[in-house]
């Protein structure tokens, strides 16, 4: 985390370096091109390649936020300018028609898929200075509704990982860093270590594996070892745990490096409450491991120009935000009150969300002076308590049952306070955008909720804290943001410390950077 003035001073001096840099390329070229009438373009063709391996990445697709990771952090490396950055997508049928239409098919292949061969095309998109490769293959991608979820994920995540490093040989795009994400690419990580090695040229790449939350394995039957997945027998030792292929393991046993999306999750994942059962195995592989906080695309999320919103508006001139809330208020059937805090909470509706301890105080908070807005869906019962608690609470309580993007902008830019005590929270993202809002987090002291969000004590501090896992110290913590509301000039210092906070990728992507460079 670092405050505006720290992020505008490195900036400076990173820009700095570059011209100097550019400047030293200039010369050398005079020189060497000195009787050419027009200097050609300056082109830096030994650049370092990174590819990206994912599951979903916004624009095009996204559940949650690994979505806005992919769609931000390869185009904040790329703008950085010193790495050539590609991302490789399944081409599920919800990818939006608006993209797709550009989309420039390239080649097609056949995948080998256990003892099967499948059907690859390859498409090509260029965006935001990354180039995007997208894996056609109707019958695992053309599904309804969620992109997972589906009783073949293992097969259809094994020929994805699988059909990403044939693309890469295929089309001669081998990169120095494969970077993959989460247990739907980690196969790659045991392919190109294992059967892909022979291959020189797969040889030299080093890999990265994020694990953005640990929770998700991929774990399977042992009989996929070789049948589905057509792993070569000397990878079993890395594969196999607790009597199952665990993909997770695999790749934190097998890849270079490893990252998780904040320092204090990096901690937390060699701590038995925290690892579901990989704790071991981090710990084992603790010297390849690192903690780099995620950041938010702050051009995408930014109340001065965002369209969802019902006025724009910026740290310098809050008046817009006044007629977010007031029109949020209407739009929700809440009476039009300045002066009472709206508190939001928008989440999935999953128990490490820390829903219990909502669950447990939300009518004694609903007894003050408060107004209470939920946006998400999951779990049916925090689903119908919700809208049981909203219901026999109207006018102080709104739940909405669903995911969606223009609401939940509404509801950043309306809301005074935002709640997420996280039991777990690998980074965490809602905590940035709300702050980004003028929406002042209340978090929980986890994973990235610590490193993002300090408690204010008046002279620092861009939130409310606490630290045990317990619904009284949560309400306690909400009653004092409540008091501090009341108090308007206190009130202002607090949302301007959270507006100001610098979550934007500029240091981020640095530190990525350095990870590729070891
Ligand atoms: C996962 C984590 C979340 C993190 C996101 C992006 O969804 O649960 O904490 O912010 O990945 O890394």
């Amino acid at each position: 985390m670092a405050t505006k003035k720290e992020s505008t001073k490195k900036a400076v001096e990173t820009k700095t370096a570059n011209t100097t840099k550019k400047t030293t390329a200039t010369k050398k070229s005079t020189t060497t091109k000195a009787t050419a009438k027009k200097l050609p373009e300056i082109k830096v063709v030994d650049k370092k390649k990174v590819v990206f391996l994912a599951s979903e990445a916004a624009p095009f697709i996204a559940t949650g936020g690994l979505a806005d990771v992919i769609g931000s952090l390869p185009k904040a490396l790329a703008k950085r300018g010193n790495l050539d950055v590609s991302v490789i997508l399944p081409l599920y049928s919800g990818v939006s028609s608006e993209f797709r239409k550009d989309f420039k098919f390239l080649i097609s292949f056949n995948v080998s898929v256990g003892w099967r061969w499948q059907y690859a095309g390859i498409f090509y998109y260029e965006y935001q200075g990354v180039k995007f490769y997208f894996i056609d293959n109707e019958y695992y991608f053309k599904r309804e509704g969620n992109i997972y979820g589906f009783f073949d994920d293992g097969e259809r995540f094994a020929f994805f990982s699988r059909a990403a490093l044939d693309t890469i040989s295929r089309l001669d795009i081998y990169p120095d860093i494969l970077h993959c994400n989460d247990w739907q690419t980690a196969a790659s990580i045991v392919y190109l270590k294992g059967m892909y090695y022979g291959n020189e040229k797969f040889r030299k790449i080093k890999s990265v594996f994020t694990i953005h939350n640990i929770e998700y394995q991929g774990i399977f039957n042992m009989d996929t070892f070789a049948e589905l997945f057509g792993f070569s027998e000397n990878t079993r030792p890395f594969v196999e745990f607790n009597g199952s292929v665990n993909l997770m393991k695999a790749a934190i046993e097998m890849t270079d490096i490893v990252s998780t999306v904040s320092p204090s999750y990096a901690n937390e994942i060699k701590d038995s409450y925290f690892a579901h059962g990989l704790e071991n195995i981090i710990i084992r592989n603790e010297r390849k491991l690192h903690g780099i906080l995620n950041g938010i695309d702050v051009d995408y999320y930014n109340p001065e120009t965002d369209k969802f919103i019902f006025k724009n508006y910026s740290l310098d001139n809050l008046e817009g935000k006044k007629v977010c809330k007031a029109e949020l208020q209407k739009m929700l059937g809440l009476p039009q009150r300045e002066a009472v805090p709206i508190i939001a909470v928008i989440s999935r509706l999953v128990s490490h969300k820390g829903l219990d301890l909502v669950r447990a105080t939300l009518e004694e908070l609903l007894t003050g002076d408060v107004q209470v807005v939920i946006l998400g869906k999951g779990e049916i019962g925090y689903e119908n308590f919700f809208n049981h608690t909203a219901y026999c609470y109207q006018g102080k309580c709104v739940s909405i049952i669903a995911y969606n993007q223009d609401l939940s902008r509404k509801i950043y830019s309306g809301a005074d306070i935002f709640l997420m005590p996280s039991k777990m929270e690998p980074c965490g993202l809602s905590q940035m955008i709300a702050s980004r809002y003028g929406a002042v987090p209340i978090v929980r002291m986890t994973g990235g909720l610590n490193d993002s969000i300090k408690n204010y004590t008046g002279d620092s501090g861009n939130g409310f804290t606490f630290r045990d896992y317990n619904a009284h110290d949560m309400l306690f913590t909400i009653k004092n943001a409540v008091r501090t509301f009341a108090d308007k000039t206190t009130w202002a210092d607090v949302q301007k410390r959270a507006m100001e906070t610098d979550f934007s990728w500029n240091f981020q992507a640095e530190k990525y950077e350095e990870l590729y460079n070891k």
